[in-house]
């Protein structure tokens, strides 16, 4: 990110609320699509948010392969990865969805885990098996929708889904997939963040309340909480939601 671009985020941090929305309005209307259009050129669908709804799953992984191929989706951080894993408990079995290029998924078998990463990019899968290659732990990998999961029910202790959640269609297919495969805990990370237009990501799904995951996950034991998201300051505020559903 440029110094420019950083200290212009640590200003607006700053603002009181009003002020930061006013130039967020501004942003969208006059700047945001053709900032867009410049920095990442023909491969980023800047109209991804208006028309999500209508892509068949081809297109939505041909996006996602095309993402991948241009650039680094890596979100979770080495301070979520602790939290997740520290939350996950005992040893067990673990379906990673939205595993991406792998990092929490090899952090988790490390850990001692036997984990399955599911995404609906094989460009992503690829690296991520490289990447479990390269560390030396076996995980297995699966190429599917977090709405349509390719498992039987109840068939892993734990399922984590973070920074995925926010790109999925239908949100409440996928918790309601999260629950039918889980047996113990589902553990979600998720940015708060607001609808706007344009920007940077695929995201179709925005979370500015906590108690919307609960609600959508419906159970009646968890823990939700809001906590800081270091690096990503850029596109939420540097927030996110923690949730901790419990099955059993
Ligand atoms: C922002 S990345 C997060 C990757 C990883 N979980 C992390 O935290 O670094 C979002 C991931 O969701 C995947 N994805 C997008 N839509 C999906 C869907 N409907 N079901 C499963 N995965 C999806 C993308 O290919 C991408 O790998």
């Amino acid at each position: 990110m440029s110094v420019f671009r950083t200290t212009y985020i640590r200003f607006k941090s700053f603002l009181p609320e009003p002020l930061r929305e006013a130039l967020s309005a501004i942003n969208q209307k006059l700047f945001a699509r053709r900032t867009l259009q410049r920095k990442y050129g023909d491969w980023f669908d800047i109209d991804w948010r208006k028309k999500f709804r209508s892509l068949s799953e081809q297109e939505w992984k041909h996006s996602y392969n095309e993402a991948w191929k241009h650039r680094n989706n890596d979100c979770v951080e080495e301070t979520d990865a602790t939290m997740i894993v520290a939350a996950l408990g005992d040893r067990g079995s673990v379906l990673e969805v939205g595993a991406g290029m792998g990092t929490l998924a090899i952090r988790m078998a490390k850990e001692g885990f036997h984990v399955t990463g599911v995404d609906v990019s094989d460009e992503a899968l690829q690296r991520a098996a490289e990447r479990a290659k390269e560390a030396g732990v076996a995980i297995t990998w699966k190429e599917g929708f977090a709405e349509s999961l390719p498992v039987a029910d109840k068939s892993f202790d734990y399922v984590t889904c973070c920074h995925t959640l926010e790109h999925v269609k239908d949100l409440a297919k996928a918790t309601s997939e999260l629950r039918r495969v889980a047996r113990k805990k589902i553990i979600v990370l998720t940015p708060k963040q607001k609808f706007r237009l344009y920007a940077e990501n695929y995201h179709t799904q925005f979370f500015e309340r906590k108690e919307q995951l609960v609600e959508e996950f419906g159970l009646s034991r968890y823990e939700c909480e809001e906590i800081d998201c270091i690096d990503h300051q850029n596109e939420f505020q540097g927030k996110a939601f923690f949730y901790v559903g419990y099955l059993e």
